[in-house]
């Protein structure tokens, strides 16, 4: 058994060889008619792969991508969009990068916790900010003035919260005014249609240094065929790039393919139909856990592919021990509250992104462990 302390990918490991696992946040579901269609192609995009330059295969994967979120003011132009090979590597070069200028992050809480881990890893120190006040008024001054980096998970995991356009305008005007940079991981925007304004033409418009981290993976059942993509400012003053090319060369010309196929599909008609299976796979863990005593869903709002449930009696690690003994298993929450564990004692994270059929079976037996007290 985990320790209470074990991280979330350490959890989420526990999870990988089961049929009802709803722990980990990658998309599990079957593919889509036209994404088998896609799939039934691979050997096609493998020849497309070795015969055409990378770079053009690239710029396709990218433009399909950023196009479909609605992310049209991309910095389309060589070198901007840093292709890795998954969203945490992307976090990791950023972080090396920023602990080369920046002593100090304000980091929202809770949050998927390897970015406070990498962040903490690359020597960085961490303030939390909790969501209510990032999303309400005016970051205080003195808060601004003792650290060199904003970063915030938009749309958030596990709450689902985004930051609308017009909270994202001030926080960038106020990031320009301390000449602090403002980091984003956008990597669920593809489930939340509040989440596909387009966030470059506002960063670039606040005079801000900024930083993005998009990421394929949490979309499309790909078997983590996936890419990290990392966007910066023009006048970004990290060494990102550097950085960069310390760890890799680039991501497979396979992979870049597959992105703009799965772009494409998702594009006409495929992201509307995701939205509806999601939303359906949401109505069905709340519909088999509403009624039961002491519990509920703290993120009535989140389109995300992710649900958390909160009970009261039991711990979260409590519940998963039981859980698992049915063979299910799902994600305790401490970890997410990465300043504070105890604040996400009472709740577990239920991936939405799976199958119907098993997800409808795993949310009966979780049903069952709450109500066996
Ligand atoms: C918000 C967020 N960013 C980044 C990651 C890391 O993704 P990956 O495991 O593909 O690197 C996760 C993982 O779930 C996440 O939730």
């Amino acid at each position: 058994m985990l320790q209470s302390k074990g991280n979330l990918t350490q959890w989420e490991f526990l999870a990988l060889n089961s049929e009802l696992n709803i722990a980990d946040g990658h998309a599990r579901q079957a593919l889509s008619p036209g994404q088998t269609k896609i799939v039934d192609e691979l050997p096609l995009l493998f020849a497309e792969g070795e015969r055409r330059p990378v770079e053009q295969i690239e710029q396709e994967a990218h433009e399909a991508y950023f196009t479909l979120l609605g992310q049209h003011s991309y910095p389309a132009e060589h070198g901007r969009v840093m292709s890795c090979y998954s969203s945490s590597v992307a976090m990791e070069i950023l972080s090396r990068a920023l602990a080369a200028e920046v002593e100090t992050v304000a980091l929202v809480h809770p949050t998927f916790d390897n970015i406070a881990d990498l962040l903490r890893g690359n020597g960085l120190r961490l303030l939390p900010v909790a969501e209510d006040p990032l999303h309400g008024e005016d970051l205080p001054r003195e808060l601004l003035a003792s650290v060199g980096c904003v970063f915030v998970t938009t749309p958030n995991n596990p709450t689902g919260r985004v930051l609308g356009e017009d909270r994202l305008r001030r926080l960038a005007e106020q990031c320009a005014e301390h000449d602090i940079i403002l980091a984003l991981d956008t990597s669920f925007r593809g489930f939340d249609p509040r989440a596909h304004y387009d966030h470059y033409a506002v960063l670039d418009a606040s005079g801000c240094r900024w930083a993005v981290i998009e990421d394929t993976g949490k979309l499309w059942p790909t078997l983590d065929l996936k890419a990290g993509l990392l966007v910066g400012s023009e006048h970004l003053g990290l060494p990102v790039e550097k950085i960069y090319s310390d760890i890799l060369l680039g991501v497979s010309p396979l992979i870049l393919a597959l992105i703009r196929r799965f772009a494409e599909d998702a594009a006409s008609g495929g992201l509307a139909e995701l939205h509806e299976f999601i939303a359906g796979n949401r109505a069905v863990v709340r519909a088999a856990l509403a009624d039961l005593p002491g519990v509920d869903f703290p993120d009535p709002d989140s389109r995300t592919s992710v649900e958390r449930v909160r009970f009261s009696g039991r711990t979260g690690t409590e519940v998963w021990e039981a859980l698992q003994e049915h063979n299910v298993f799902a994600l305790p929450c401490r970890q997410f509250h990465w300043a504070d564990p105890a604040e996400g004692d009472r709740m577990l994270r239920i991936a939405l992104a799976r199958s119907r059929e098993p997800l409808t079976e795993s949310v009966r037996l979780l049903a069952a462990v709450l109500e066996s007290r």
